[in-house]
């Protein structure tokens, strides 16, 4: 096993990463999945305000799930990315690490601001809502939406080209990128 000056050199994401990194991730696919059924429901659907309401309140955990990793990040040491990537896929893999925790943040924003434009709050869970802090207008409001299913469209198409990258990486090219994500105790190598 490889060390560095302050230790065994770290190989895996932490357990507590590990677990933002998939809480994150089932998060954005179910608030992802409701609102594609969302959009296919009628106004007058009965399903249409409890559908409405797991969105956003799955989608805002989603937020601070993220904004809770970042903190936790300042504290964790981050396994460096793989020595076998080639100088592209490191930059490919470290932009769309960058764009995805981005999304993650932005898209949550703008669902809030179209939801609250009404002055209403977001009911979330356990008597907790999101007050209506900011007010838009109308055209506002709707270039938000549109920016919306945009960025969530965007959102997952990247998710897919990740998490078929880090397959490829560990199937094809025998590489360690998916069980770095994965629970375990033992240290994986230095490649
Ligand atoms: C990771 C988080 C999120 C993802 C992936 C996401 C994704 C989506 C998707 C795919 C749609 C359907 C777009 C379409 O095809 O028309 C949608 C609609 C919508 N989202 Fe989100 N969203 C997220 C978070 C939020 C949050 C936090 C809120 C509000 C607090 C919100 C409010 C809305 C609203 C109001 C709609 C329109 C619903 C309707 O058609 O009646 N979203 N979202």
């Amino acid at each position: 096993m490889a060390h560095t000056a302050t230790g065994p050199a770290v190989t895996r994401y932490s357990p507590v990463s590990i677990g933002f990194h998939w809480m994150i991730a089932l998060s954005v696919l179910a608030t992802a999945a409701l609102g594609i059924w969302l959009d296919g429901l009628g106004y007058y659907d009965p399903w249409q305000p409890r559908a409405l309401w797991m969105h956003r309140a799955i989608g805002t955990s989603a937020f601070f799930l993220m904004l809770l990793k970042l903190f936790w990040r300042l504290y964790d040491r981050k396994p460096p990315l793989e020595k076998a990537l080639t100088r592209f896929e490191a930059i490919a893999a470290t932009a769309t690490h960058h764009i995805l925790t981005l999304a993650v943040l932005v898209l949550p924003i703008t669902g809030y601001l179209v939801s609250t434009s009404s002055g209403s709050a977001v009911p979330l869970a356990f008597g907790l809502e999101l007050p209506a802090l900011v007010q838009v207008g109308n055209a506002l409001r709707d270039g938000l939406m549109q920016a919306h299913v945009v960025i969530a469209y965007g959102l997952l198409a990247l998710v897919g080209i990740h998490a078929m990258a880090a397959v490829k990486h560990q199937v094809l090219d025998g590489g360690q990128t998916l069980q770095r994500m994965l629970p375990g105790r033992r240290p994986l190598g230095d490649r």
